[in-house]
């Protein structure tokens, strides 16, 4: 069974789809976390300079790119691995955050990504989160659900995030960031971000993380 969710940036929907995973059992394939492993990778190897990115040097590059997840002992939370080194911090800093809307609009990227994608879902259960999975990576999906919140309200909470991971945050960076990104992830030509026309809108600006789970399992469960 594939369970698609999909919503805007810091919406909740990766902590809504971990812990569906986790109750039913399923696999989670977090696709943020792979857009942003290859957005450190341009980085890394300066393909983006001056905030443009070298489309035919990653096109030669672009199958060095070993992504993989693997359960991090300590947190039990699924840590992301960029050719075998723990990106996982680094993928979520706002230095990665900056570039990886354009990153993602690169159709050569999301073909990559695409097939990495698909695979998990060939022998698996899975509950996969992103921007295009109900609507081009899994568009036969047997749930698709688009989560969303107000831009206030998600940058509250990514805030909250940094504070306690890194100790320092900005809510004006934050907030720009992110209404700058749904703002490329929705008007993009690739994939952009849409709800699929048989998904289940989920809105959790007032939600608590355990009302929202428990609204989703009713309705998987109905
Ligand atoms: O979910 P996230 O914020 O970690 O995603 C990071 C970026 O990756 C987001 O700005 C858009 C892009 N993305 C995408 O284009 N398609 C996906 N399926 C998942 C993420």
């Amino acid at each position: 069974m594939i369970i698609a969710i999909d919503g805007h940036s810091s919406c909740g929907k990766s902590t809504i789809a971990k812990s569906l995973a986790k109750k039913l059992n399923f696999t989670y394939v977090d696709t943020g976390a792979m857009y942003r492993a290859v957005t450190l990778f341009c980085q890394q190897n300066k393909l983006i300079n001056n905030g443009i990115i070298d489309e035919p040097a990653l096109e030669k590059r672009i199958y060095e790119i070993d992504i993989s997840f693997r359960i991090n002992a300590e947190t039990q939370q699924q840590d992301t691995y960029l050719n075998n080194v723990n990106v996982e911090k680094q993928i979520r800093s706002m230095e990665v955050a900056h570039d990886v809307s354009k990153v993602s609009q690169i159709a050569l990227v999301r073909k990559f990504l695409l097939v990495k994608q698909q695979n998990y879902g060939k022998n698996a259960n899975i509950v996969m989160d992103g921007r295009d999975i109900g609507t081009v990576v899994f568009p036969n999906a047997e749930y698709k659900f688009f989560v969303t919140a107000s831009p206030e309200i998600r940058a509250q909470r990514r805030f909250d995030e940094l504070m306690q991971k890194e100790g320092k945050a900005d809510f004006n960076e934050i907030l720009e960031n992110l209404k700058q990104r749904d703002l490329i992830d929705s008007t993009r030509k690739e994939s952009p971000l849409r709800q699929a026309s048989d998904a289940i809108l989920v809105d959790t600006s007032n939600m608590t993380r355990e009302g929202q789970l428990e609204w989703i399992l009713n309705k998987i469960q109905q």
